[in-house]
């Protein structure tokens, strides 16, 4: 019995020394790859196996193996019920007494189809993220990470990048990707993303369980030290993550939204889409303050871009001849959000605009589509997949608040050194 204390006194100890010699390497890493067809981000997840990035999916699905072992999950498990915490709305299946698979009393979960919508209803199995840890420069050790996954038929990939075999929800809920690492790798419920540009270029990153992180360009200098914040805002019933934009300007002068425009439906990132889409109260007053001011930049000595014929979805198309190019892209003029807390989010040439032919490049926002202008059902902007590329963004469900930082333009998020450090 004396001895008890000093057991109880080493394992304390340890514990203490516990946080300060592996947290650093506990995160967890996975390459950042974009689809050229559909412009969508893929990770490995394991075994070849490549799923689509979904910063809005409350789940992690993909068409499982036949062989896989049969489900752990009985009907009335709460994990069960945390998959199908989200009612899916174009899911007509997904009604309380249909949870149950009546041939194996098993539980289902009702997978969707980021892109078509299309859901179907799959058992929910055990699987393993199989990626490396990261100590935010390297790659150092593979991990297994024990995961929750749904399956689902190979028909729901339809308008899914060629060879994805599912999707890895990245959303707030408990059984997105970013919480289930977090409680297999004892991490914080929080993941870095940066999202590659080039559709050729080198991946980019997605680190699960947070910073550091740094590219090779300076590679003493860590980007999750530079990020402005705003809150994260909770949406009953929506697992996605909502930011609040107080108000937008192009070059210093404030758009003029009708009053409200904004605070209704809020506004949300989402990799779903490749483009940022505005509600239509949004954006018809955005693109006339922006083709006022590049008229103006113009008139000003500059070159008088010189607009062209649009590409569909876009509606602001110009003759790149036409255009200045900068180390920030085409001087086209640059868009700031002002975010809820105060801070800016600033747009330039490089977020702004999106080369389409040879000689064109289009302003790279599209009108939302079925949506009324000031419906709030609707998020007024839903910021894709284009305007968050080469921009460090830190998604921290535990402290509620999105960290963001435009890499500056010597860097890309393709820098990321993916060689292993050898110990
Ligand atoms: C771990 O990193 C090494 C080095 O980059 C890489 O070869 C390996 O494929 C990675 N493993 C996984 C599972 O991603
Ligand atoms: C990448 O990391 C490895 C391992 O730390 C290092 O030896 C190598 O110099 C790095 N490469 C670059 C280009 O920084």
């Amino acid at each position: 019995m004396a001895r008890l204390p000093v057991l109880v006194l080493a394992v304390s100890l340890a514990v203490l020394a516990w946080p300060a010699s592996c947290k650093s390497v506990r995160s967890v890493l996975a390459p950042v790859t974009k689809d050229p067809a559909t412009r969508l981000y893929t990770i490995p997840f394991h075994y070849g196996a490549n799923i689509v990035v979904d910063t809005a999916g409350p789940l992690v699905w993909s068409t499982c193996t036949p062989d896989h072992l049969p489900a752990a999950f009985p009907c009335k498990s709460d994990t069960c019920r945390l998959a199908n915490k989200y009612h899916v709305p174009s899911c007509s299946e997904s009604a309380a007494d249909k949870l149950c698979d009546p041939s194996h009393k098993v539980c289902r979960a009702f997978p969707y189809n980021p892109v078509t919508g299309a859901c179907a209803a799959g058992d929910l199995i055990h699987t393993r993220f199989v990626a490396n840890t990261t100590d935010g420069k390297n790659p150092v050790s593979q991990v297994n990470v024990r995961a929750v996954a749904a399956c689902a038929p190979s028909k729901l990939l339809e308008s899914l990048p060629q060879g994805a075999s599912g999707v890895a929800g990245l959303a707030g809920s408990d059984l997105a990707l970013p919480a289930q690492v977090a409680s297999a790798q004892k991490v914080s419920n929080k993941f870095l993303l940066c999202l590659p540009r080039g559709l050729s270029s080198d991946p980019g990153v997605a680190v699960f369980g947070g910073g550091p992180l740094h590219f090779m360009a300076q590679p003493e200098r860590d980007y999750t030290k530079e990020l402005a914040y705003t809150p994260l805002v909770a949406k009953k019933g929506n697992p996605a993550h909502y930011i609040t934009i107080k108000s937008i300007a192009v070059e210093s002068a404030s758009v003029p939204v009708p009053a409200q425009a904004l605070a209704t439906g809020g506004a949300v990132l989402c990799t779903r889409s490749p483009f940022t889409l505005l509600r239509s109260d949004v954006f018809l007053p955005l693109v006339d303050a922006f083709t006022k001011a590049l008229a103006r930049q113009g008139a000003q000595g500059g070159p008088v871009a010189k607009a062209v014929k649009p590409y569909a979805p876009f509606q602001l198309c110009y003759d790149t001849r036409t255009l200045a190019n900068t180390r920030t892209g085409y001087l086209v003029p640059a868009v700031t959000l002002t975010l809820g807390g105060g801070k800016n989010w600033r747009m330039d040439g490089l977020s702004l605009m999106v080369d389409m032919g040879p000689t064109t490049a289009c302003l790279a926002f599209v009108q939302m589509q079925g949506v009324k202008g000031g419906d709030g059902s609707a998020p007024s902007v839903l910021i894709g997949g284009f305007q968050m590329e080469n921009t460090v963004l830190e998604f921290d469900m535990k402290k509620k608040r999105l960290g963001f930082a435009r890499l500056p333009s010597f860097t890309q998020c393709g820098q990321f050194n993916f060689t292993t450090r050898s110990a």
